[in-house]
């Protein structure tokens, strides 16, 4: 019987051409690099070092597409009721939970079953931190209602119709929370909530103000807020929050509640520490503007409320322990 032929010459054409490709394309590769087929010098070493870095972060926290945060990729044609946003590569590793608000506490427990609710499908974050506090709470809540086709990925986005927006200045965080979150329905913002000139000026921080917190994150954050762009009017131009939550600086509090109150407008406003300086002015507007918004639940009286249904009417003594004040208002038109 005659020996099977051997498939050897297309295996080997086939063979030829992919390195044939791969040896021009590398080529072009190294000329780029290389221009000249010059070593790189000292500079352009550490210039190349650093590029390195910056691919090298890319490739874990983003898609093929470089992530612009200031990007709003929000009337998409092909998906109008939905907001799309750049999918994150997390390479399958999650970062440990860090958060403020953690589970068991009465405020995660209002602010999930808030996102709950069929009333709001968007909430507005303002200070994700690590994202494993209130952001997590929230889009646990929201995903609990929310249809199984809620997020979908198209590209190198992914498309929510139901989502979280939160927004954080300091980038270590922002990198953290988003890979931490890569799976539920939160589109992590980096930039500033408002501009440097809504944060409260030096001579707007009273003296017993000016303790540790003061001396750690007054200059950081404004430092930081001058490099970045601000969100807060450019998400709520663009889409119809029906909750924000205020939990950023503690010297924009009131620069972000007007900006929330006359362009957000939402059904809800959750405040987080009341009684500091990041609420005081907030809080005792809204104590003499009751035509706008009015008191829905606040820390401490979670089991007498007429609201007190969203946390099943319990003391807060049957919460986990926390030191932080909250609260949360109902526009009044509602
Ligand atoms: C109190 S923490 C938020 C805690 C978080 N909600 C949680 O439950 O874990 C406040 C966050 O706001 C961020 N921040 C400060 N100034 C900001 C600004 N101008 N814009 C956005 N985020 C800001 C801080 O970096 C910090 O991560």
């Amino acid at each position: 019987m005659a020996p099977r032929k051997l498939r050897t010459p297309p295996y080997c054409a086939w063979y030829c051409f992919v390195s044939l490709v791969l040896a021009i394309v590398g080529a072009g590769l190294y000329k780029r690099d290389f221009a000249g087929g010059k070593q790189p010098d000292a500079h352009t070493h550490r210039n190349e070092t650093r590029t390195a870095g910056r691919r090298l972060r890319a490739a874990f926290t983003t898609t093929t597409t470089p992530v612009d945060p200031d990007s709003i990729q929000v009337d998409d044609d092909d998906e109008p009721d939905r907001v799309c946003f750049p999918a994150v590569r997390h390479g399958g590793l999650r970062p440990e939970r860090v958060g403020q608000i953690v589970d068991g506490t009465s405020f995660a427990a209002a602010l999930t079953a808030l996102a709950r609710s069929r009333e709001v499908r968007r909430v507005l974050e303002l200070g994700t931190w690590y994202g494993g506090g209130s952001t997590q709470s929230l889009a646990r809540g929201l995903m609990s209602a929310a249809p199984a086709d809620n997020c979908i990925a198209k590209g190198n986005e992914r498309c929510c119709r139901d989502l979280v927006v939160t927004v954080e200045v300091f980038e270590p965080a922002w990198l953290h929370a988003r890979r931490y979150l890569h799976d539920l329905p939160v589109w992590c913002v980096r930039g500033s909530t408002v501009a440097p000139d809504e944060m409260l000026s030096l001579d707007e921080v009273p003296p017993s103000e000016r303790g540790a917190h003061f001396n750690l994150y007054y200059e950081r954050d404004l430092a930081l807020m001058r490099k970045s762009k601000p969100q807060l009017r450019r998400l709520c131009a663009k889409v119809a929050f029906d909750l924000v939550l205020i939990d950023g600086n503690e010297y924009t509090g009131w620069g972000e509640f007007e900006r929330v109150r006359d362009e957000c407008r939402p059904r809800y406003v959750a405040l987080h520490d009341t009684g500091t300086l990041k609420t005081a002015k907030v809080e005792a507007y809204l104590e003499t503007h009751t035509d706008e918004y009015r008191l829905l639940l606040r820390k401490g009286e979670t089991d007498a409320s007429p609201a007190c249904d969203l946390v099943g009417c319990l003391p807060e003594a049957l919460f986990a322990p926390n030191e932080a004040g909250w609260a949360i208002y109902q526009r009044s038109d509602y």
